[in-house]
């Protein structure tokens, strides 16, 4: 019997997951996303191009990989239809290797109205939502209202989806807010037809039997830790559970069935939308992480929040997920900086603490340690040994920090550009 690897994200996310799942991926038969939906933008590099993917899990490119969309995922036919033909029209072989749970929830085109007006209504308390229609239909799930994918098949489709419309559109009445369903509907439609073309399964069941074949599977998780419904900046969070436990839920396995659980962190950190960050920087120094390091959202174009790594969040992420393996991403952006800092605890309240506290809020003053930058080009070294000294300190600070090993080092965007320890 094998267990279930897991990759997650350990901040706010945008870590590098897709990169990373990608890397990892020739060491696995299966992929599967557990949470989360197209709010995720997860980015890979590779043979000089780019590709964007938010619903397909990122070990699609790999010949003979089987990609799973889990029950935990909430799908938008018309993203998910998109994501398809584009790969398509690149040759990839998407219907061969590309499963999908019956159980998955749906998002209307009502959810992300609603979503908007939502946000709309919040004025500047807004989350800073990806607009996806992510947390309507989360809400419609636990409200045990949702539609599945599981669904499209049955001959009362139709009829589920326009009652739950109706119910949607009644509680559209409470917002000033004018839409037009039509339009995306009728996409909304054709996507459904496309998802009809993939073989919906009972993905439980599949993946418990490979997990007794002996089959190796990886979990890729979207969003980050610190946008977990339970133990995030709530409200300021996504609506599914980012962390590891999330693949149990997310995908029907068991917690003595998880193996590695990999936590990728960027070597500083990055937020997009609104919501405490403690360390963010309103500076040069934020700029320049924000310019080098391209910190421009895959799903909204929006700017990233750009700050120094925060070890209190990072230690408490590896805490919450059980991370066995870190693996560090983008410390080329760090090349150019002559001195760097890290969050080692936070002032709160004229009080000293390493621990996160309920509130994450502006009255939050980050406690900085600084290293020495290392002030050299890194992006073509490929192994551990090559790396400067000040770069194998700052590692080796995190690692003594969290108690984790730090097993691969991303130092550029392509694949190739990653020093395994
Ligand atoms: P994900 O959502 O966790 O998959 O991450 P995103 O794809 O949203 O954002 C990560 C961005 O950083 C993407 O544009 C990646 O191509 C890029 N990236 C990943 N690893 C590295 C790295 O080591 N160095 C640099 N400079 N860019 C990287
Ligand atoms: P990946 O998988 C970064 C953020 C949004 C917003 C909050 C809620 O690419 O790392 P939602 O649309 O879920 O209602 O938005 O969460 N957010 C992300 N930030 N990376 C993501 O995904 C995100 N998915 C959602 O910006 O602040
Ligand atoms: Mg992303």
């Amino acid at each position: 019997m094998k267990k279930v690897d897991v990759v997650l994200g350990l901040q706010w996310g945008d870590e590098g997951k897709g990169k990373v799942v990608d890397v990892l991926t020739p060491n696995y038969q299966v992929i599967a996303r557990f949470q989360g939906g197209p709010n995720a933008g997860h980015s890979l590099h590779f043979e000089g191009k780019k590709y964007v993917l938010h619903t397909i899990p990122s070990g699609i490119f790999r010949p003979g990989t089987l990609n799973i969309i889990g029950n935990g995922v909430v799908i938008d036919p018309v993203i998910l239809a998109e994501e398809i033909k584009k790969l398509e029209a690149d040759g990839v072989d998407v219907q061969g290797k590309l499963q999908i749970s019956k159980k998955a929830h749906l998002i209307l085109p009502t959810h992300r109205i609603i979503d908007a007006a939502s946000e709309a209504s919040k004025g500047a308390g807004k989350i800073g939502s990806t607009l996806k229609g992510i947390g309507p239909t989360y809400m419609d799930k636990t409200g045990r209202n949702g539609l599945r994918v599981g669904d499209i098949l049955s001959d009362h489709f139709t009829e589920r989806y326009e009652s739950l419309k109706a119910k949607h559109v009644e509680q559209l009445k409470a917002y000033d807010f004018e839409y037009d369903i039509a339009p995306y509907e009728k996409e909304w439609f054709a996507g459904i037809e496309t998802l009809k073309r993939f073989s919906i399964i009972e993905s439980e069941h599949e993946i418990n039997r490979f997990i007794h074949e002996g089959k190796a599977i990886l979990a890729e998780g979207a969003q980050g830790s610190m946008l977990d419904i339970d133990f995030g900046t709530y409200p300021f969070v996504t609506s599914s559970s980012t962390l590891c436990a999330g693949v149990c839920t997310g995908l029907g396995v068991a917690p003595n069935r998880i193996g590695d659980v990999f936590g990728i962190f960027k070597a500083y950190c990055t937020r997009v939308g609104s919501g405490p960050f403690p360390t963010e920087l309103f500076d040069e120094d934020g700029e320049k992480m924000r310019r080098i390091g391209m910190e421009f959202g895959a799903t909204t174009g929006r700017p990233r929040r750009c700050g120094w790594l925060d070890m209190v969040a990072l230690k408490y992420a590896v805490m919450m997920n059980g991370v066995t393996q870190l693996i560090m991403m983008k410390a080329d952006v760090l090349n150019d900086f002559p001195t760097l800092k890290v969050a080692v605890a936070y002032q709160v309240n004229g009080q000293q603490t390493t621990e996160l506290p309920f509130e994450t809020n502006d009255s939050i003053v980050p406690v900085y340690r600084e290293f020495k930058g290392w002030q050299c080009d890194i992006n073509d070294i490929r192994t551990y040994d090559e790396f400067p000294a000040e770069l194998k300190t700052y590692i080796e600070f995190i690692e003594q920090e969290t108690g984790v090993p730090v097993k691969i080092v991303s130092v550029g965007p392509d694949r190739e550009a990653t020093v395994l320890r």
